[in-house]
């Protein structure tokens, strides 16, 4: 009983000090001339799926809700939001070649028919960015769509 006290007064302690570790929860300022809409027709329908279900990752408009202030979840959450950016940021699409914007769309595609994307553990917090069959469909028409239109060279 002694040592199980010990050992959970020692986690209180860790746990407590491991808050002093902070993220940065800012966001990198947003250039209009660089966004995917900049570049690619986006329709409505298309951007508030995006909104609800991939920005947080993808892009530069991260909302950051009250457990992100909580390490080790934020320490987690932090990777994740680098590493989606580091793959594919809506918020600075028009930095990439016409080959790898071409390339992002097949893989938005690809990346949600497969149910790969949005990341499952995402959807515990944001039950609401779970995509329905239809907005499969609409993700992956507008795509293909948007694909269609770079110069054959390209793809
Ligand atoms: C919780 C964060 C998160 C959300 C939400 C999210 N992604 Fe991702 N995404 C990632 C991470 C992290 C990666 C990096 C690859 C990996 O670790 O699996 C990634 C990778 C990708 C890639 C690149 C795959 C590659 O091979 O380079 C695409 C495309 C993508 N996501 C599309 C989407 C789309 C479309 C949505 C919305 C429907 C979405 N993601 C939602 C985190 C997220």
């Amino acid at each position: 009983m002694r040592i199980f006290k010990i050992v959970l007064v020692c986690l209180a302690v860790v746990f407590v000090l491991i808050q002093f570790v902070r993220i940065d929860r800012s966001n990198p300022t947003i250039d209009p001339s660089r966004t995917i809409e900049s570049v690619v027709n986006v329709p409505a329908e298309i951007q508030q799926i995006m909104s609800r279900s991939c920005n947080d990752c993808h892009s530069n408009k991260t909302i950051y809700p009250w457990y992100t202030q909580i390490a080790p979840v934020s320490w987690w959450l932090r990777d994740h939001i680098d590493h989606g950016r580091e793959h594919l940021n809506m918020s600075e699409y028009g930095g990439y070649t016409p080959r790898q914007q071409e390339h992002k769309l097949e893989e938005i595609c690809e990346q949600v028919e497969s149910g790969l994307m949005p990341l499952p553990s995402y959807l515990i917090m944001h039950r609401d960015a779970a995509l329905s069959e239809d907005d499969k469909k609409a993700i992956c028409d507008w795509a293909n769509a948007e694909r269609a239109k770079f110069p054959r060279a390209v793809q």
